[in-house]
Parts: structure tokens; C-alpha cells; sequence
């Protein structure tokens, strides 16, 4: 997928979007090499590639730091830049400096989190040429005042609140809508109401793609398994193995050979 034609094209025609995070060059490049529609430099960075907590220690220059890494590495694909903590809350000016931070990087669109106090900058932003992914739900940026990182949309309010805070983002101009840990039947009733398409994490199977976090599906932290992930490689194990063969082979001897040697 190389523009936002192509996300709304995918929903027109019934047919799944999928997206992945990645933050460095190195996988950009398998990425790249691979079907996945598209790339989202999360923010989620500050904790696969800097090892906080929360995302709340995300900031402007990293993002454009690891979205213009990404943008070398991805090729042609769709590469989505993340506006981190506060860095659409601080007025206009401070907030379109940091858009145009991370599409000077290279990002094709911006993510933002939340629909409230967001909706007219986000009309703002669109209208400034730049597409918006939206992102409802369990928003991690406001994790201390949803208190934990929880699934969102449980009770007849909530759900009516996220459903109406996704048709205003559409409204607004968003151009698709993360949908992150809500029950599944609110992403279809979301889903089935919005002309934009949909990425679900945690969203259950109507959603009309899916994303994951790269070090999660590749399984490189043995200790997060949320029931949403499903992984497709044993990255920690896989790795720790091939380290170990390295060590064990230095220290025995058995590398390097003359195979690895100069004459
Ligand atoms: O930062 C991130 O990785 C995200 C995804 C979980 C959607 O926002």
C-alpha cells in the first residue's frame, strides 16, 4: 500500500489491512521485503527500543529519529509516524511543529490518540495535507487516567462514547481508526458504521485490519503475553540460542576457522 487511496480501497473491497510497528532500519528492510501493507512507527518505542514502562516517554525527536531509520529501510511502503504524549496538547504552533518533525522525516501520515480536545486539530492537520490515523480505545498515552492498561468500551456508556468519538474522528477527516483492546462486538458495531477502515489490536476478528507490535509477534519478551498477541516466532529463545552457539564456539575455538580467515 502506498497511499491513504489504497487503505480505503482495501475496505471497499472487503479485503484486510495488514500493519505492523517497526522502529529501525534493519527490520524496516525485511518489512519492506515482505507482504505487510504497512508500517506504524509507534510510539510503543520508548518501551521495545528504549525499555521505559509506558509510552509517556516518547518524544518528538525520537520518533523523527526512528521514523526517518524506518522510512530508509521501508521502500514503498506506507510508513504511519506517531504524535507521542503531549505533542498535540500544547497549542497550535508546538502541535504542527511536531507533525511536520515527523513527515520531515519521512512518515506518509501522523497517529494521534483520542478524539477529545483532538477534533478540530485534527480537521486542522488533514486540511493541512497531512492524513490522520486515529486511534480509540485503550489509548496507552492516557494510561494514568484510565487507570492501568485495560480493556475500554465494557459498559453500555463507554461503547456509546467510543463509537461516537470514532464517527467524529471520521468527521474530522481521519482516514482510518485504531481500535485498541475493546470488546469485539463494539470494533464490528464500529467497524460496520464508519466508511474509514479500521485496525483493531485487541479488537477481535471483524476489524478491518489488524496491527501488531513487532517485538511482540516475534516473540522477543518472554514476559508479555497479553491475550490479544498471538506470536509467529520464539525471537528471545531463537536468538539467545544463536548467542550462545557464538560464545560456545569462540571459547572452544571452533570459530573462527581458516573458512573465516584471510590468507
Ligand atoms: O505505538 C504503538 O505501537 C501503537 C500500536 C499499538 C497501535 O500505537
Amino acid at each position: 500500500m502506498k497511499t491513504i487511496l489504497d487503505f480505503q480501497e482495501k475496505k471497499d473491497k472487503k479485503q484486510k489491512i495488514s500493519m505492523i510497528t517497526c522502529y529501525d532500519y534493519s527490520f524496516a528492510r525485511i518489512v519492506a521485503a515482505s507482504d505487510i501493507d504497512c508500517i506504524l512507527v509507534g510510539d510503543s518505542l520508548a518501551n521495545t527500543m528504549h525499555g521505559f514502562k509506558t509510552t509517556l516517554n516518547a518524544s518528538v525527536n525520537m520518533m523523527a529519529l526512528h521514523t526517518a531509520a524506518v522510512v530508509r529501510g521501508a521502500g514503498d511502503k506506507f510508513v504511519i509516524g506517531d504524535m507521542p504524549f503531549m505533542s498535540n496538547r500544547k497549542g497550535l504552533t508546538a502541535n504542527m511543529t511536531a507533525v511536520e518533525r515527523i513527515m520531515k522525516a519521512g512518515a506518509s501520515a501522523v497517529k494521534l490518540e483520542g478524539a477529545l480536545g483532538n477534533l478540530s486539530l485534527v480537521r486542522h492537520i488533514v486540511d493541512s495535507g497531512v492524513p490522520v490515523m486515529a486511534h480509540l480505545g485503550l489509548t496507552p498515552q492516557s494510561v494514568n487516567q484510565l487507570g492501568g492498561f485495560k480493556v475500554q468500551g465494557r459498559d453500555e456508556k463507554a461503547r456509546r462514547l467510543i463509537k461516537e468519538h470514532a464517527l467524529q474522528l471520521q468527521d474530522a477527516g481521519a482516514f482510518a481508526i485504531v481500535l485498541e483492546c475493546v470488546p469485539s462486538s463494539l470494533a464490528k458495531d464500529i467497524t460496520d458504521s464508519l466508511h474509514v477502515p479500521t485496525i483493531g489490536i485487541g479488537g477481535g476478528p471483524d476489524c478491518d485490519g489488524q496491527v501488531l507490535v513487532l517485538q511482540d509477534m516475534l516473540g522477543m519478551n518472554n514476559d508479555f503475553k497479553p491475550k490479544f498477541l498471538k506470536r509467529y516466532f520464539e525471537g528471545f529463545d531463537a536468538i539467545k540460542g544463536a548467542f550462545n552457539t557464538y560464545h560456545e564456539e569462540v571459547t572452544s575455538g571452533a570459530f573462527p576457522t581458516e573458512k573465516e580467515s584471510y590468507s
